[in-house]
C-alpha cells in the first residue's frame, strides 16, 4: 500500500481551516456589524490563532476571504459611516514572556539597535498601560471643541456617534488648554462593573434580555439611537492616544508619557495606573503585578499595553499592515477557551440533588488547568444540547467555578450522539426523580452513601457544628466501612476505632473525639443549620432559632401551622414549604430522635434565651419595613441596596402593594413608581436611603 497518511492529513487540515474560517467570519460579522457577539473574545483569539498557525504551516490553505487577511468588519447601517482621518490600528498580542521578548528583539532590529553577540540588550524606555476591555473611540476636536465622535469600525471607517459621545461625562466638550487647530484623541469607552450590575438588574426587573458583559453593554449603548438612554447608562472613557497636526507649533509631547499628561491637562480621564518602565524587566514586573490587582478594579482589563515611550522612535519603527511595531498587547491567560468534551458525569449533593459535570480535555484558564465544569442541572443540559465529542466553550474567571458556556455546534463531529443525564443515581443506583416545576433531579434514597457523606460534611462544617479535623477523606472512610449510617453515629465513635483508620494516629483520634464532644454545646441555630434543610441557610437558621426555642416546637409549627412560620420576618413561602416537607419525612423524624438520644439538645440554651429576650425588636432602622426597588441608582447596584436595607432589618419586595413601606427609586423608574404614586406610598432616592441609614448611626 502506498502511504495514504499525508493525503488524509492534509485533507483534515484543509477541512479544519475551512470550518474555522466560516466560524470566525460569522463571529466577526456578528461582533462588528450586528453588535451581537457570538464568540467570547478569548475563544475567538484562540480559534483565530489555530487558523493562523494552520495557514502558516500550510500557506496553500490561505484564501483571500480568510479572516486572517483582514482586520475588523464593515460598519453597519443606522449611523453615518465616516472615514477616520488617521486609521485606527489594532495591536499585536503576546501571550507569554517569550513572545514579549521576541517582540522586543524585532523592535530592536527595525530600529537598528541589535546588540552584538556579547552585549546586553539595549534598554528602551516604555510606557505600560492597562489594556481596558472596552470599546475604542476616536474623538475629533477643532479649535478645542469636540466636533465628532466615531466608533472604531473596521479601523478605516467608523460610525459617527457624536451625540452619544457627548453624553459621556469624562469626555471634555472643550479642551482645557491652548487648542491646536485640530486634534484627534483616542481612548476606550467602558461601563464600570458596578454600573453594569445595576443596568442588568434593571433589565431583569423589566424582563428585558441581559447584556453578556460590560463590554457588550457598552458597545450596544454607543450605538443606541436615543442619546437619553446612553446618558442614563453613565459610560466612562479613558484617553490614551493623541494625534496633532504635523505643522502645529505649540507645545507638543515628545513621548507617550508626555501624551498622557497632555491628555490629562486637556481634561481627559487618563488611567491612573500607567507607568514609565525603563526596560523589559520592568515591563514584566508591571505585567505580573497587575495580574492579581486587576481584579480589584471596577472595570475589566484583559492585559497590559506596552508602548515605546519615545515618539521619534515610534515613528521610525512604524506599522505593519494592521498594528504598530512599537506597541504590543500582553494578554493575561484566557478566562474562556474551547475544549473537546469527553463525557458527562454526575455529582450527588447532600440533599440528593444531581449536578451534571462536563469532563473535557484540559485547558489553561485564568492561570490554572481545568478539565471539569459544572453543567448545573437537567434544564441547562438540555439547553446546551451536548453531543459526544462536541467542542465546548468553557469559562473560569478567578474564583468563579468553571462552567460550560455553550457548544460550538458548527464543529460537531458527524454522527455524534446526544448526551443526557443518567436515570439512576451514580452512587446507589436508585431511580432518579424530578418533580414537576423543579429544576433539580434528585436521588431520594435517604440511605444513599453520597447523600450521607454530604450531610456529614455539612454537619461538621464551619458555619454548622464546626468540628475541626473531621475532613472529607475521613468521612468517606467512615461511610465506606459502614461505621457511620447517620449523623448521630458521629457521636458514638471511639478513639480506638478511629485510630485504626488510615492516616489517623492515636493523638489525632483523641483530639477528634474531644472536638466532637465540644460540638454538642454549639448554639441551637448552628445545630438547625447543620441539619441541611433546603433553604435554611445560616441566616434563616438564626431567625428560626430565635423564634422557636427547640426543634419539637419548630417541627410542630411547620407541620400543623405553617402560616405561623410564614409570618416571620424574612421567611418566605418556599422556606415554609421546605420545612414542612422536611419535618414530615419519616427518615428526618428518626434523625431528630437519634440526635436527641445521643445527647444533642436541638434547643436554645438558657443563656441564648436570655440574650434574645434582652435584644430589642427595633434592632435596625428599617426593621419591620418593606421596601421596593425600581430604576437605576446613581452609585450602588440593586444588590448593594438590597444588602444595605436587609442589614438595617428591612425586607425587599418585588412588587408595590399597600404593605410597601416605601419605594427606593433611581433613574428610569417604571411602573412600580407609578403604582407607588397611585397608592400614595412614599418614594425616596439613593441619597434619601443613605440619609435614613446614617440617621440610625448618629
Ligand atoms: S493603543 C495603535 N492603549 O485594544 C495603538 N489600546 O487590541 C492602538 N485598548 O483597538 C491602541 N486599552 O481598543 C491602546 N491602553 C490602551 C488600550 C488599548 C485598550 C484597545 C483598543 C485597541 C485594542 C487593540
Amino acid at each position: 500500500m502506498t502511504a495514504p497518511a499525508p493525503d488524509n492529513a492534509s485533507n483534515q487540515f484543509s477541512e479544519r481551516a475551512a470550518e474555522l474560517r466560516q466560524l470566525l467570519t460569522r463571529a466577526a460579522h456578528a461582533y462588528y456589524v450586528l453588535d451581537a457577539p457570538e464568540l467570547e473574545d478569548a475563544v475567538y483569539d484562540q480559534l483565530y490563532r489555530e487558523l493562523l498557525d494552520l495557514e502558516t504551516a500550510h500557506p496553500e490553505l490561505v484564501s483571500a476571504d480568510s479572516p486572517t487577511q483582514r482586520v475588523g468588519g464593515t460598519p453597519s447601517e443606522g449611523f453615518a459611516s465616516v472615514a477616520h482621518r488617521i486609521p485606527l490600528f489594532s495591536l499585536d498580542n503576546a501571550f507569554s514572556a517569550e513572545e514579549l521578548r521576541s517582540w522586543y528583539a524585532r523592535l530592536l532590529k527595525v530600529l537598528d539597535r541589535e546588540p552584538q553577540a556579547s552585549e546586553p540588550l539595549p534598554a528602551l524606555a516604555m510606557v505600560g498601560e492597562l489594556k481596558i476591555d472596552g470599546n475604542a473611540l476616536a474623538l475629533s476636536y477643532e479649535n478645542g471643541v469636540l466636533i465628532r465622535g466615531t466608533t472604531r469600525g473596521d479601523g478605516e471607517q467608523g460610525e459617527e456617534i457624536t451625540t452619544n459621545v457627548r453624553t459621556i461625562a469624562s469626555i471634555p466638550l472643550r479642551l482645557q488648554l491652548d487648542p491646536p487647530p485640530w486634534v484627534e484623541v483616542r481612548g476606550e469607552a467602558l461601563i464600570p462593573d458596578r454600573t453594569f450590575a445595576a443596568i442588568n438588574a434593571d433589565r431583569a426587573a423589566r424582563d428585558e434580555p441581559l447584556f453578556a458583559n460590560p463590554r457588550n453593554a457598552c458597545a450596544g449603548t454607543l450605538r443606541q439611537l436615543d442619546p437619553k438612554v446612553v446618558a442614563a447608562r453613565r459610560l466612562d472613557f479613558f484617553a490614551y492616544t493623541l494625534h496633532l497636526p504635523d505643522n502645529w507649533e505649540g507645545p507638543r509631547p515628545i513621548s507617550q508619557w508626555e501624551c498622557l499628561s497632555w491628555l490629562s491637562s486637556a481634561g481627559f480621564r487618563v488611567n491612573p495606573n500607567a507607568a514609565l518602565l525603563p526596560d523589559l524587566a520592568a515591563v514584566e514586573t508591571f505585567f505580573n503585578s497587575w495580574d492579581s490587582q486587576r481584579h480589584d478594579l471596577d472595570y475589566a482589563t484583559d492585559g497590559v499595553v506596552v508602548k515605546l515611550n519615545d515618539l521619534r522612535l515610534q515613528d521610525s519603527a512604524g506599522f505593519t499592515q494592521k498594528a504598530p511595531r512599537w506597541a504590543i498587547a500582553l494578554k493575561y491567560p484566557a478566562e474562556e477557551a474551547p475544549s473537546r468534551l469527553l463525557r458527562i458525569t454526575c455529582q450527588v449533593g447532600r440533599t440528593g440533588v444531581i449536578t451534571p459535570v462536563a469532563e473535557f480535555e484540559p485547558v489553561a484558564l485564568a492561570g490554572t488547568s481545568v478539565s471539569r465544569a459544572t453543567l448545573h442541572n437537567a434544564d441547562r443540559l438540555a439547553e446546551l444540547d451536548l453531543h459526544s465529542g462536541d467542542t465546548i466553550v468553557v469559562r473560569k474567571a478567578g474564583e468563579i467555578i468553571p462552567e460550560v458556556l455553550r457548544v460550538l455546534s458548527e464543529l460537531r463531529p458527524e454522527g455524534a450522539l446526544p448526551l443526557d443525564l443518567p436515570h439512576q443515581c451514580p452512587s446507589c443506583a436508585s431511580e432518579l426523580v424530578r418533580e414537576s416545576g423543579e429544576a433539580a433531579t434528585r436521588c431520594v434514597n435517604s440511605s444513599c452513601p453520597a447523600i450521607l457523606r454530604g450531610a456529614l460534611r455539612h454537619w461538621v462544617s464551619k458555619g454548622a457544628l464546626d468540628v475541626e479535623g473531621m475532613g472529607g477523606k475521613l468521612i468517606e472512610q467512615l461511610v465506606e466501612r459502614g461505621l457511620i449510617r447517620s449523623i448521630s453515629d458521629l457521636y458514638g465513635l471511639d478513639a480506638a476505632l478511629l485510630s485504626s483508620l488510615e492516616r489517623m494516629g492515636e493523638k489525632s483520634a483523641e483530639n477528634l473525639i474531644s472536638a466532637m464532644e465540644a460540638s454538642r454545646s454549639q448554639p441551637w441555630a448552628r445545630q438547625l443549620y447543620g441539619l441541611g434543610i433546603h433553604h435554611v441557610g445560616e441566616v434563616n437558621a438564626k431567625g428560626l432559632a430565635a423564634a422557636f426555642p427547640d426543634i419539637d416546637t419548630l417541627a410542630r409549627t411547620a407541620v400543623d401551622h405553617p402560616e405561623a412560620i410564614s409570618e416571620l420576618h424574612g421567611i418566605g413561602p418556599e422556606i415554609t414549604q421546605s420545612l414542612q416537607q422536611w419535618f414530615n419525612t419519616p427518615a428526618n423524624q428518626r434523625l431528630i430522635k437519634q440526635l436527641q438520644d445521643v445527647g444533642l439538645s436541638l434547643a436554645s440554651s438558657e443563656q441564648e434565651r436570655q440574650e434574645l429576650a434582652s435584644r430589642s425588636s427595633t434592632d435596625g432602622v428599617l426593621s419591620g419595613q418593606t421596601v421596593v426597588l425600581t430604576g437605576t441608582l446613581p452609585s450602588m447596584s440593586r444588590t448593594q441596596a438590597k444588602e444595605l436595607i436587609e442589614a438595617a432589618g428591612g425586607k425587599v419586595s418585588g412588587s408595590v402593594s399597600k404593605k410597601t413601606s416605601f419605594v427606593l427609586a433611581g433613574e428610569e423608574a417604571g411602573s412600580k413608581l407609578e403604582k407607588a404614586n397611585k397608592l400614595g406610598i412614599s418614594v425616596i432616592d439613593e441619597a434619601g436611603l443613605v440619609a435614613l441609614l446614617q440617621s440610625s448611626q448618629s
